[in-house]
């Protein structure tokens, strides 16, 4: 089996790359074609040239971990996050079509307008409130024109490689002596290795059950406040033995109110993935648990 992946450098591309290698040959590409195999193209502002890759590669699974993932820059460049997040996926989804190949994407909580307090079905009705929110809900609306497609809406993505929001709230607090975080946005943390593992599970199923095709929310178990993963991040921290000026108790909440942001997000960010786990008869696991994870890791230390 031959598996076409977009976006290998990312969070979740990186970790696609190790996930999805016991399935078969994975020609992972980025959009520097310098550095893609013979020259393929994976640049998502390039649509011609991301459908000859596709053909030249004819593969049996198509996985789109590419993106425009700044939430606030897209509302500065409405019409380049749409061509990334929306355009591009359609190309790949017609190349899919045509090819008869699986196509999997990933999409976010954004899609929702975040009201209410309970966690979003898929079911749900969408209310994007941004550029980014809006993009990516086309994005999944042409995937979906696809048949054989999964697509994952997953919220608050970290991975030990890369920039991410619990790396920052280490290093501000190894340099500040108090911080403030936002306490009103709920959802779960979620990891790139967890995204990665349960694409390949749902992948094999769903390619020998296409009825299995579809939409589906993906995150870790639980929930927590941006202000209560900050506290986690750096209660973990300091047990690991970070040096730092600002401990779990240095955390002061605050509210969206207070920290106005070019795109607007989602206050209720929680999604609800038992149809995920009841389709795959899979456990997603609590949230606190991929992140301690990812704190051991970049420590150096060993993990208990
Ligand atoms: N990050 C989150 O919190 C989050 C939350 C919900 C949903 N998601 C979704 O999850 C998926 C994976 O996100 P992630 O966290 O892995 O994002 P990421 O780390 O930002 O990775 C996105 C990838 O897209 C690449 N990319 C950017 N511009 C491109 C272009 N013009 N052509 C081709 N590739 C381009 C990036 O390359 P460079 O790194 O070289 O720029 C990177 O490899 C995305 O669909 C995202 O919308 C993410």
């Amino acid at each position: 089996m031959k598996i076409l992946l977009f976006g290998r450098g990312g969070q979740v591309g990186w970790e696609l790359q190790r996930s999805l290698s016991v399935l078969g040959e994975v020609v992972a590409v980025d959009f520097d074609p310098a550095h893609n195999p013979d020259g393929l193209c994976g640049d998502f502002s390039n649509l011609a040239g991301l459908a000859e890759t596709v053909q030249r590669v004819k593969p049996d699974v198509i996985v789109n971990a590419a993106a425009h993932t700044a939430v606030d820059k897209a509302e500065s460049e409405p019409e380049f996050a749409r061509t990334l997040n929306a355009l591009a996926p359609g190309v790949l989804a017609e190349q899919a079509k045509a090819l008869g190949a699986w196509l999997v994407h990933y999409s976010t909580d954004y899609v929702f307008d975040g009201s209410d307090t309970a966690p979003w079905r898929e079911s749900d009705a969408t209310g994007p409130l941004s550029v980014y929110g809006r993009t990516k809900l086309e994005g999944e609306q042409r995937v979906a024109s696809t048949p054989k497609h999964l697509i994952f809406r997953t919220s608050w993505v970290y991975a030990a490689r890369g920039g991410n929001f619990a790396k920052t709230m280490l290093r501000l607090a190894g340099e500040r002596d108090a911080l403030t975080v936002i306490d009103d946005q709920f959802g779960a943390p979620t990891s790139a290795e967890l995204l990665a593992d349960v694409t390949t599970h749902t992948l094999r199923a769903a390619m020998l059950r296409p009825e299995l095709a579809g939409l589906y929310h993906c995150v870790a178990a639980g929930e927590t406040t941006w202000c209560g993963y900050a506290r986690y991040v750096l209660a973990q921290a300091q047990a690991l033995g970070w040096p730092l000026k600002a401990g779990p108790e240095q955390v002061a909440p605050t509210s969206t109110a207070n920290y106005p942001t070019p795109a607007q997000r989602p206050l209720n960010s929680r999604l609800d993935t038992s149809r995920l786990q009841t389709a795959f008869n899979l456990v997603l696991p609590p949230w606190q648990q991929g992140v301690a994870r990812m704190l051991t890791e970049i420590k150096g230390s060993t993990a208990p």
